[in-house]
Parts: structure tokens; C-alpha cells; sequence
């Protein structure tokens, strides 16, 4: 792959957020290639090669909701093969099972791929156990299942992503039409990790356009309808702190992200839809300078996001304008309940979604998400040991004790959510380092 490097980089304390990038050629080429051209200091090529060796260290997630097997089949056909992918439904399993229909197509298409899929479901009794054994009982409902929600099913594989010694975990949605966009996704998210210089690094897939049609023509359309509010908010966010108005933040709603192993263990997540845009508040609250940082490494490393425009189009299950207004509106929740967020976007973030008909006048917004603290609160060894005897087991590497908490590091957690800044300084006010 050939990409330019980012034009603008927003700086925030220790995190940096690169401008999106632009892919010029999908296709890099071999590491040592005998005609290699010479060095061009705006373009970096991504050797295939390189390509290669993230991806064998990365596993890849594919959500499931009742999408249609089909088109699962073509989103697992689109994932480089060297990745481990990891498949969790909450497809119901009553009256008729669907994921049993799922696993089965899925254990079908494996054997033609020849490779081995790690598909569970969220519910599984024999996985819940294991959550709560780990210690990690935020992820469970009153009656002591894994709760609904593509988010928690999300950081559920995680966990399993963890146990399979991956470093890095990326996630694809399950609806998406185009197999080859699939592929392409993945290799930007190797080529992001192959530019950032920390361990913490996050990448975030900007689509070229989203087709559509419109009076019997196809449009492609740039944004999708959540996304351009997100993105204004988040970017707010961020210029009320650094007193720069700022655009850099294009991708607030991106389904289509990875991360490092190292990051994914450091964030706290917020439930459903609205994970995605709270990687940004969440880091920024844990990083940005504002709130203590809950690590000393994290600080000295810092964090980098990158986000990658994706060549082909993006075309998923249209799911009707009330999905895309409970995702904006949730969006919208964990920005306006962030600890961080000051008076005047909070008046801000209320009228619109007021006057996007969001809600109703004279309501306000209620804090309904579930949080999530950082994974590595989890204690992974009684997580692997639940699993032993699951047909997955013989995927999981042998040594799980990195992030295993000791009780002196137990100490040391801290749930950002609890935090409380005593005051919001006028806009501009705030120096962050
Ligand atoms: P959108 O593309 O962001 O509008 O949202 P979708 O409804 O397409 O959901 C994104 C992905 O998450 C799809 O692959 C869904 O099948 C999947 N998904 C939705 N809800 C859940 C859930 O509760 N659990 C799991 N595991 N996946 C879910
Ligand atoms: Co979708």
C-alpha cells in the first residue's frame, strides 16, 4: 500500500491525531523489490511483506446481529488469512437457533479457507462464567448474563483476542458488502500500525464515499448521517481545550477501527453504539492532561490515532432512520456526560439534538450508557482457565500473565468516570501540556 503521511497532526498532551491520510495505490509492492524507487519523503510504502507480519499478529472481530449469512460469508472471504478472526454473535437462538446456522456456515466456509474461526456466542453460559471468574463483572446483566450490545460483544472478543497472544485487534462489521473493502480495511489498519511510533495506537477507517441511490442514479455520498454531527462535537471538544478551532477528527463514529493490544487494555469503553466516538472523549479524559493519568507509560509513550481514507466504497444493511438516530443520540451522551465536557458544549450538544428532533424540547439528556473501566483490571489466567475445554482452547497462547493485576497494581487502577475536575476553566483558559 502507498500512503501520504498526515498533512495535520492535532496535539493534545501526550495523544496526537494524524489528519486522515489518503491511500494512493492499494498495493505497495515487495519490501526489497528490485526496482524500488527512490525515497519520497510524503509517501510511505507499505511493503506487502510487512503487511504480512502485522497480520499475523492480529486478530480480527467481526460482530453479528442477525445479518445474513451471506454476507457474513463474504466479509470472512475479504480477511487476509494469516489474521485470527474472531466471530461473536448475539444472534437469537430461539424459536429456530440462528447461530447455530451461523457457526455452521461459517465451520462450512472454514474448511474450504482451511483455517480454524473462533466463533462464540454472547450469551454462552460457559463464556459468562468465564467473564465472571476473570473478575470483570461489568460486562454482565442482573440475571448474570453478558449483557446485549455490540460494544460489550466487542470487548468480549477482545478478551479472547488477548488469550490468542495477538498484539494488535481490529474490527469489521458483519453487513458489509464489498469483500474486497473488507481486505482493504485490514491493510490499513496494518499500515497505520506500521507508521505510529507508540505502542498505543489506535487506527480508524474514514470511507471515500458511502453509496447510495438517489433519483435512480447512484451518489456517492461522503459522510454518513451520524458522523458529521460527531465529528463537529468531538472537534469542539478539542479546540475548547487547545483555543484552535480544529477539523481534524473525521472519523467519530468509524465501526471500522483497530487497536493495539496494549491500547485496548488501557481504555474504558461505554456500551452499544456509542464505543466508537468514546475512544476519543475516553482519551482524552484519561490522557489529554485534564484528569490524573491512570498510567505513567501511557504519558510517556503517548497515544496515536490515525485515520486511513479507504478506497472502495462502504456498503452496509440500510437499518432505517431510527437506528442512525439512537446511534447520533448516543454519541451525543457520552460527549455531554464526559467529565470533561464544559458548560458551553453542553448547551451546545442539547440544542442540536434538539433541533434534530433527537428528543423532545423540554427533555434533557439522561445518562442511560453503561461504562466500562480498562480491561486490564481483568484477571486473564482465570479467564483461559474457564475456557480449558472449549473446541477454541488449542488457539490460545500458553503465557496470559501480562496483564494478570497484582494486587499493588489493583491500587493503582482508577475509574475515570469517578473522577471529578473541581472546575471547568473558561474557554481558552486551559493550558494542557
Ligand atoms: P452501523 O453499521 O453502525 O449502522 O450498525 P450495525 O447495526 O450495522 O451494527 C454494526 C455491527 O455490529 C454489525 O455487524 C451488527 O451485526 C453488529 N451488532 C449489532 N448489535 C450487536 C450485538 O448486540 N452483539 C454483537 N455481537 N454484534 C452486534
Ligand atoms: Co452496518
Amino acid at each position: 500500500m502507498k500512503i501520504e503521511i498526515s498533512r495535520e497532526i492535532e496535539r493534545f498532551g501526550p495523544i496526537k491525531i494524524h489528519g486522515v491520510q489518503k491511500v494512493f495505490e492499494l498495493d505497495g509492492g515487495l519490501k526489497n523489490a528490485d526496482n524500488d524507487e527512490e525515497y519520497n519523503p510524503i509517501m510511505q510504502r507499505i511493503a506487502y511483506d510487512i503487511q504480512h507480519e502485522i497480520q499475523e499478529q492480529m486478530a480480527i472481530v467481526v460482530p453479528v446481529r442477525n445479518e445474513k449469512i451471506k454476507l457474513i460469508e463474504g466479509v470472512l472471504s475479504g480477511i487476509p488469512h494469516h489474521c485470527q478472526v474472531i466471530i461473536v454473535s448475539n444472534s437469537p437462538r430461539e424459536p429456530m437457533d440462528r447461530f447455530k446456522l451461523e457457526k455452521d456456515a461459517i465451520e462450512h466456509i472454514g474448511r474450504f479457507m482451511n483455517r480454524k474461526f473462533l466463533v462464540v456466542h454472547q450469551k454462552d453460559p460457559v463464556l459468562t462464567k468465564a467473564v465472571e471468574a476473570s473478575g470483570y463483572k461489568h460486562l454482565l446483566d442482573k440475571k448474570g448474563n453478558i449483557k446485549n450490545g455490540k460494544a460489550e460483544g466487542m470487548i468480549l472478543s477482545t478478551m479472547l483476542a488477548y488469550l490468542c497472544g495477538k498484539k494488535y485487534v481490529g474490527f469489521i462489521d458483519s453487513d458489509n458488502y464489498f469483500p474486497g473493502a473488507v481486505l482493504e480495511y485490514v491493510q490499513e489498519y496494518c499500515a497505520g500500525f506500521f507508521l505510529s511510533a507508540s505502542p498505543f495506537t489506535m487506527v480508524r477507517i474514514s470511507w471515500h464515499s458511502k453509496p447510495k441511490v438517489v433519483e435512480s442514479n447512484l451518489f456517492f455520498a461522503k459522510r454518513g448521517r451520524a458522523s458529521e454531527h460527531t465529528n463537529r462535537i468531538l472537534n469542539r471538544l478539542i479546540s475548547y481545550y487547545t483555543g484552535y478551532g480544529t477539523e481534524i477528527i473525521k472519523t467519530g463514529n468509524a465501526g471500522e477501527h483497530a487497536l493495539t493490544m496494549e491500547m485496548a487494555m488501557q481504555l474504558d469503553y461505554s456500551s452499544g453504539y456509542s464505543i466508537e466516538p468514546y475512544h476519543y472523549v475516553n482519551v482524552l479524559e484519561r490522557y489529554g492532561g485534564i484528569l490524573a493519568p491512570p498510567s505513567d507509560k501511557v504519558m510517556k509513550e503517548g497515544v496515536e490515532f490515525f485515520q486511513i481514507e479507504s478506497r472502495n466504497p462502504h456498503l452496509h444493511e440500510v437499518k432505517g432512520d431510527q437506528h442512525v438516530k439512537d446511534m447520533s443520540l448516543a454519541a451525543m451522551e457520552v460527549i455531554y456526560h464526559s467529565p470533561i465536557c464544559p458548560p458551553a458544549l453542553k448547551a451546545n450538544i442539547l440544542e442540536d439534538v434538539h433541533n434534530r428532533k433527537l428528543l423532545k424540547k423540554e427533555e434533557d439528556i439522561e445518562s442511560q450508557l453503561h461504562y466500562y473501566p480498562a480491561l486490564y483490571s481483568a484477571d486473564f489466567k482465570k479467564f483461559k482457565e474457564e475456557l480449558k475445554n472449549e473446541e477454541y482452547a488449542p488457539l490460545f497462547v500458553q503465557d496470559v500473565s501480562k496483564y494478570t493485576p497484582r494486587e499493588k497494581d489493583k491500587k493503582l487502577m482508577r475509574d475515570t468516570k469517578a473522577a471529578k475536575i473541581k472546575e471547568i476553566p473558561k474557554e481558552g483558559k486551559l493550558e494542557v501540556k
